[in-house]
């Protein structure tokens, strides 16, 4: 089963048909928000608010360790994040991308479930922090869907909640970030903690700080303008990415 990972501007999927809803417990506390079991285009989904069905969660305080545990435990097969981005490099407000790479830039979360004690120690192979087929399904859906999706990204994951510096984006820049967000870490290495397949479909709603038309400052208002309009792209995308995974496997 999919599980859809809702971030800001997806806290509900007007296509999913809600069966149920639960509240999961699991060792690491509560998730953002309960779960809503359902089906879109005939197939069973999962979806989570990451930020909670009211958006009342911070990016610095969502936990992120119980919702992927969550989604894992109820019958997640695979996760698709939907996540808001500042654009860096080559791409604009309104754009749609598919990051290949990530950077993680976040400090003080929990990072992992093999945290010491008496589990073993794991080390995560990374290399590909998105998993190649699953993204190949998301380009896929994107061209029947005539829907334009940008193939790759490097994703820099900061903590937040403040935005950036210029010299800051400067900075992600020269390491090769062409995309800033403050969710990605550690969701995607949690994912692959659990070997759950993962990919992200990031809205660019913004130009990053010191960028284009954040020149001289991050427009709120022109934010949420965008992400209306580039969530809309997301739930047309999601219909048609969702038929063609698998029950089972990516
Ligand atoms: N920076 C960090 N996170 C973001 C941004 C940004 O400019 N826009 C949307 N999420």
């Amino acid at each position: 089963m999919l599980a859809i990972i809702g971030g800001t501007g997806l806290t509900r999927l007007s296509s999913l048909a809600v069966a149920h809803r639960e509240m999961v417990r699991t060792p690491y506390g509560e998730p953002s928000s309960a779960l809503l079991f359902g089906q879109i285009a005939g197939r069973d989904v999962v979806f989570i608010a990451r930020h909670g069905h009211g958006h009342t969660v911070p990016p610095h305080r969502v936990n992120y360790r119980a919702n992927v545990w969550a989604l894992k435990n109820r019958g997640a097969t695979a996760v698709l994040a939907v996540a808001s981005v500042g654009g860096i490099r080559g791409v604009d407000p309104g754009d749609l991308v598919l990051p290949h790479q990530l950077i993680d830039y976040t400090q003080g979360r929990e990072t992992s479930f093999f945290d010491g004690g008496d589990r073993h120690v794991v080390h995560i192979d990374f290399t590909h922090p998105y998993t190649p087929e699953l993204r190949a399904k998301c380009l896929a859906a994107a061209s029947r869907a005539g829907t334009a999706l940008v193939d790759g990204g490097v994703y820099g994951a900061v903590s937040g909640p403040r935005l950036e510096t210029a010299a800051e984006i400067d900075r992600m820049e020269r390491d090769g970030a062409t995309l800033v967000g403050m969710t990605g870490m550690p969701e995607t290495a949690l994912a692959r903690e659990l070997e759950l397949p993962y990919a992200a479909l990031c809205v660019v709603v913004n130009h990053a700080a010191g960028r284009g038309d954040s020149a001289v400052g991050v427009s709120m208002d022109g934010i949420v303008r965008v992400l209306e309009a580039g969530m809309g792209k997301v739930r047309a995308l999601l219909d048609h990415v969702v038929p063609t995974i698998d029950r089972s496997a990516p």
